[in-house]
C-alpha cells in the first residue's frame, strides 16, 4: 500500500511537471457552401478576414455565419448547436465589387434579440439590415422576409458615405455596439455607435487623422489612421490594441513597405465615451478630443515602418482584464528594410504574443513558428487564459498560462491534415467564451476568380 502511493505520488509529480501545451481536438469540419466567391484582392479573401467581427457568431445556442456564394449574393446560414445541420437564407444583396475588404459583419442585440448585419463597403457607404426581433433565439423558420429592407443607414443613423471594417460588439450591459473606420487608409478615424431602446445613435469618433508623426527616417506625416486589432469588452472594459497607418508613404524606407508603425493600447471604463492609456491615465473623450498619434503614453510596443508590420491582427482579453494581442513584422535578423512587404512577409515574418501584466508591464514574445503567408493570425483565450493562436492556413499553435505563455507548440496543423484553406481566416469568439469550442470559418485555396467550399471547423480547447 504504502508503495502504491509513493507510485501514485511519483506519478503526479511527473505528470505536474510534464504539463504542456494545450492540446486542441477536432469535433467536426463542415461545409456551408461548395462554391464560395473567390477573389484575391489586398492579399485578402472577402470571406474570411481577420477583421471581421463576426464573420461566424455565437448567440445563446444558435450559431450564424456569413458569406457571398459564387453569384455574389450575401448568404446568411444558422444551426443549432451543438449538432444541428446548417440552414441558408439569401440577402437580397449582391457584392458590389471584388475587394477583400466588403465583407460581411453579424451581430446580436441582447434586448431584442435582433440579428444585425453590415456588409459591403470599403471607404464607400454601408449596407446594413436587421431581423424582426427574437430572431436570435425563438428558432423561427429561417427566411429572408425576417429581415428589414437593406439600407445605407444603421438604423435611422446616418454614419456618412466613407465607412470600413464594420464591426459589431456588445458591451458588459448588454448593449450592441457598432465599431466603424470613416475616411480611409491613411486618412481616417474610428467611430462608434450604440443601439439602445431600438434605436442607434452616434457615440463618436475615438481616434482620429491628426497630428505629426516623423519617421526614424526623419520624414513627417500629417495624416493617418488607427488600425485596431479589435474592440473587446471585458470585466466592464473596452480594450483596444491597434497600429498607425500613416498618409506619408515615405516615412518607410521603401515603397514597397507598409506604413504602418507602432502597437497601442487604451481603454476605455464607459463604454467607449472616455479612454484612458496603460497608467490609467485620461487620454481621450469620443466626439470631441479623440485620441491620435502624438498622445502620450499609448506605445506599448515601438516599431518603425520599415518592417512590414501588418495592421488588424487580432486580440483578446484574460480573466483578469490583461489584453492579449497578435503583431506580426519582419524582425530585423532578417531585413532593417522590407521593400516588398507581401514577397517579405511570406519569407520572413513572424507573430508576436503581446500582452500587459497586472503591474503595467508588456511583455512581447516571438511565437516560434513562420507565417508563411502574407496575412494574419487569430488569439483566442481559453477560461483559465491558455493562448491558442490560428495562423494562416489553420495551424493551431498554443500555450499555457502556467508557462507564462512560452511553450509554444503546434496542436494542429492545416497544412499536414491537407486542409487547402486560403491563408488567413475568421473565428468565433463568443462560441470560445460560452462552451470552449473554437469555430474557424475558413475558405478553401483556389485560382483567379474560381469558387471554392467555404467551411467552418470545430475544435475542443482542452485547457
Ligand atoms: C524582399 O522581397 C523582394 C522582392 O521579392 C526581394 O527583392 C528582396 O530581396 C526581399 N528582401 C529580403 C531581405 O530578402
Ligand atoms: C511586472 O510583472 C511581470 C509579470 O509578473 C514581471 O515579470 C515583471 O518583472 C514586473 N515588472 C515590474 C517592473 O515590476
Ligand atoms: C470579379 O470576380 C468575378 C468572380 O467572382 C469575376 O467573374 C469577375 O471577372 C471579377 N471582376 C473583375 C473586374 O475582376
Amino acid at each position: 500500500m504504502q508503495n502504491f502511493h509513493f507510485i501514485l505520488g511519483l506519478f503526479f509529480m511527473v505528470a505536474a511537471t510534464c504539463r504542456a501545451a494545450p492540446s486542441v481536438s477536432l469535433l467536426s469540419n463542415t461545409q456551408l457552401d461548395a462554391n464560395g466567391i473567390f477573389f484575391v484582392s489586398y492579399d485578402g479573401v472577402v470571406n474570411v478576414n481577420s477583421f471581421q467581427l463576426s464573420g461566424v457568431l455565437t448567440y445563446d445556442n444558435w450559431q450564424y455565419a456569413a458569406w457571398y456564394t459564387a453569384s455574389r449574393t450575401a448568404v446568411l446560414a444558422r444551426r443549432q448547436l451543438p449538432s444541428g445541420a446548417w440552414t441558408d437564407l439569401q440577402l437580397p444583396h449582391q457584392l458590389s465589387t471584388n475587394d477583400s475588404h466588403n465583407v460581411i459583419a453579424l451581430g446580436v442585440s441582447p434586448a431584442d434579440g435582433k440579428i444585425h448585419v453590415a456588409l459591403d463597403c470599403h471607404s464607400t457607404q454601408v449596407y446594413y439590415t436587421s431581423s424582426e426581433a427574437g430572431l436570435a433565439t425563438s428558432g423561427a423558420s429561417w427566411i429572408a422576409s425576417r429581415f428589414g429592407a437593406i439600407t445605407n443607414t444603421i438604423g435611422t443613423l446616418n454614419v456618412g458615405s466613407t465607412i470600413t471594417y464594420p464591426q459589431f460588439v456588445v458591451t458588459p450591459d448588454n448593449l450592441l455596439q457598432f465599431v466603424f473606420r470613416s475616411g480611409i487608409s491613411g486618412d481616417g478615424a474610428t467611430q462608434l455607435a450604440e443601439y439602445s431602446a431600438g434605436t442607434w445613435t452616434n457615440v463618436g469618433s475615438w481616434a482620429s487623422a491628426t497630428g505629426t508623426y516623423t519617421s526614424t527616417n526623419g520624414v513627417t506625416s500629417t495624416a493617418r489612421n488607427l488600425y485596431i486589432h479589435g474592440f473587446t469588452y471585458r470585466l466592464s472594459k473596452a480594450h483596444v490594441t491597434g497600429t498607425w497607418r500613416e498618409q506619408n508613404s515615405a516615412v518607410s524606407c521603401s515603397s514597397g513597405g507598409l506604413t504602418n508603425h507602432d502597437t497601442t493600447y487604451f481603454y476605455s471604463e464607459d463604454k467607449g465615451r472616455t479612454w484612458k492609456n496603460s497608467a490609467a491615465t485620461l487620454i481621450g473623450t469620443s466626439g470631441s478630443n479623440p485620441v491620435n498619434v502624438n498622445t502620450a503614453g499609448i506605445i506599448v510596443d515601438s516599431l518603425n515602418a520599415d518592417h512590414g508590420l501588418m495592421n488588424q491582427e487580432s486580440q483578446d482579453v484574460d480573466s483578469t482584464g490583461q489584453i492579449h494581442a497578435i503583431i506580426s513584422y519582419v524582425p530585423g535578423r532578417f531585413t532593417q528594410c522590407v521593400t516588398d512587404y507581401a514577397a517579405n512577409r511570406t519569407s520572413f515574418a513572424r507573430p508576436f504574443h503581446v500582452f500587459r501584466s497586472a503591474n503595467g508591464t508588456f511583455t512581447k514574445m516571438e511565437i516560434p513558428f513562420a507565417l508563411n503567408a502574407v496575412g494574419r493570425s487569430q488569439i483566442v483565450l481559453d477560461k483559465d487564459d491558455n493562448a491558442y493562436v490560428v495562423l494562416p492556413y489553420v495551424r493551431i499553435v498554443t500555450a499555457s498560462k502556467a508557462s507564462g505563455w512560452t511553450d509554444w507548440t503546434l496542436a494542429y496543423d492545416g497544412v499536414a491534415q491537407g486542409l487547402n484553406a486560403f491563408g488567413e481566416v475568421t473565428v468565433d469568439r463568443a462560441r470560445v467564451t460560452s462552451s470552449g469550442v473554437l469555430s474557424i470559418l475558413y475558405q478553401l485555396t483556389s485560382s483567379g476568380t474560381t469558387p471554392s467550399a467555404v467551411k467552418v471547423i470545430d475544435f475542443n480547447l482542452n485547457g
